[in-house]
């Protein structure tokens, strides 16, 4: 019997990943999710269409290389399809003017186990990007008998699944920061809306991040859809833009988690890491100012890194202090340039989703605490 689809945690041997594409990609026009993603001073504030084509290129080129770099060790590696992005969509609910893109399968494959999840997106530009996967998913569902393919619940994304004037431009970054540190969202909780990258699997627990891009609802419909697992909810103070968790909190192996050292887990919430001798260690900083043109995450991608094994870790080839850091933490660096990537939704791990790696689902926290986390 083939078994293909196996993965509970982002750092057991890895051996068959999805990375993305950016063919196609779009910058999507501005809607009731999205306004609160684009931070006030950006360049991309008021801008969409289609990417120009020489980014398009060079991202295309990279995450290529990336591919090639994971087959020259052992992974094997898929493809999704893209669509035309630059394309109207409407359902009963909403209409938009595009879509985004597939090159972040991160946000839209959630892999636990033997079942690959479509997330639920808030984005309305995001809610048919799953398209873009559905042909590696029949091809698993062939091959492999144990296969659960799964799509969560649609969220409808009518105009009630969002704050009305939350967004403000008047907003200083001080009274941000105090929205989202009190966990004032954009999204309401009208109907469970969730992004995969927001999801941390350990085995047994899932770490889901409360933000701009997933709701509490989310969570209580996890707790229920995998009642053996045990759900928590984290929140990092100290991110104006709470979306995804990957380059806030990124365990390396078991026992090890780094974390952004602006965006530090509340005292309160790593009770249950103390409890059961997880280290959670500073970042590095990152080896840039800014991030790179048309690009709608921070610099802080310099730790959204890929991890091969306990011992071996893929990061973005100019983070020298972060690659310095993964060295001192003894593993060893796989460096590949990725910052023409980062525009089109992310770095490294971002740009992959998880089909296999070996092992199973492990409980690294038999040592229950009162935990203020869990759901
Ligand atoms: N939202 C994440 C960041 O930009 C990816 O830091």
């Amino acid at each position: 019997m083939t078994k293909i689809v196996n993965s509970w945690n982002d750092f057991d041997p890895l051996k068959h990943v999805i990375v993305g594409r950016a063919e196609h990609s779009v910058i999507p026009p501005e809607e009731p999710a999205t306004s609160e993603k684009v931070p006030i001073d950006s360049e991309m504030r008021g801008m969409w269409g289609p990417r120009p084509l020489e980014t398009v290129e060079k991202a295309a080129a990279q995450l290529d290389f990336l591919a090639k770099t994971l087959e020259e060790h052992g992974v094997k590696v898929d493809r999704p399809t893209p669509l035309q992005w630059n394309q109207h969509i409407q359902t009963p609910d909403f209409r938009n003017d595009s879509m985004m893109t597939c090159m972040p399968p991160r946000d839209i494959l959630l892999t636990i186990g033997n079942e690959i999840m479509a997330s639920a997106n808030s984005f309305r530009c995001r809610y048919f990007e799953y398209l873009a996967y559905w042909p590696l998913m029949k091809q698993y569902f062939d091959e492999d008998p144990e296969f659960k393919w799964t799509q969560a619940p649609r969220p409808r994304l009518t105009d009630k699944s969002y704050k009305h004037n939350y967004y403000d431009e008047q907003i200083s970054l001080e009274e941000r920061l105090e929205r989202t540190a009190n966990k004032d969202f954009v999204t309401t909780e009208v109907e469970p809306m969730w992004d995969a990258a927001d999801v941390l699997r350990l085995g047994k627990d899932l770490f889901i991040q409360h933000g701009l891009t997933t709701n509490r609802t989310a969570m209580e419909w996890f707790k229920r859809y995998y009642p053996d697992l045990r759900v928590h909810a984290v929140n990092f103070p100290g991110d104006p833009y709470p979306i995804h968790i990957d380059a806030t909190f990124v365990p390396l192996r078991p026992g090890l988690i780094i974390n952004n050292p602006q965006r530090r887990l509340p005292e309160e919430q790593r009770k249950i890491f103390e409890a059961n001798d997880w280290q959670i260690v500073d970042a590095a900083q990152p080896a840039h100012d800014t991030p790179p043109p048309l690009c709608y995450s921070s610099v802080w991608l310099s730790m959204n890194c890929l991890v091969l094994d306990h011992k071996t870790v893929i990061c973005e080839a100019s983070e020298v202090h972060q690659m310095e850091q993964m060295d001192k933490l003894g593993m060893n660096v796989i460096p590949v340039p990725f910052r023409d990537a980062y525009p089109f939704g992310g770095a490294l791990h971002c740009a992959t989703a998880d089909v296999y790696r070996e092992g199973g689902c492990e409980d690294y926290f038999p040592n229950q605490v009162e935990d203020p986390t869990l759901v």
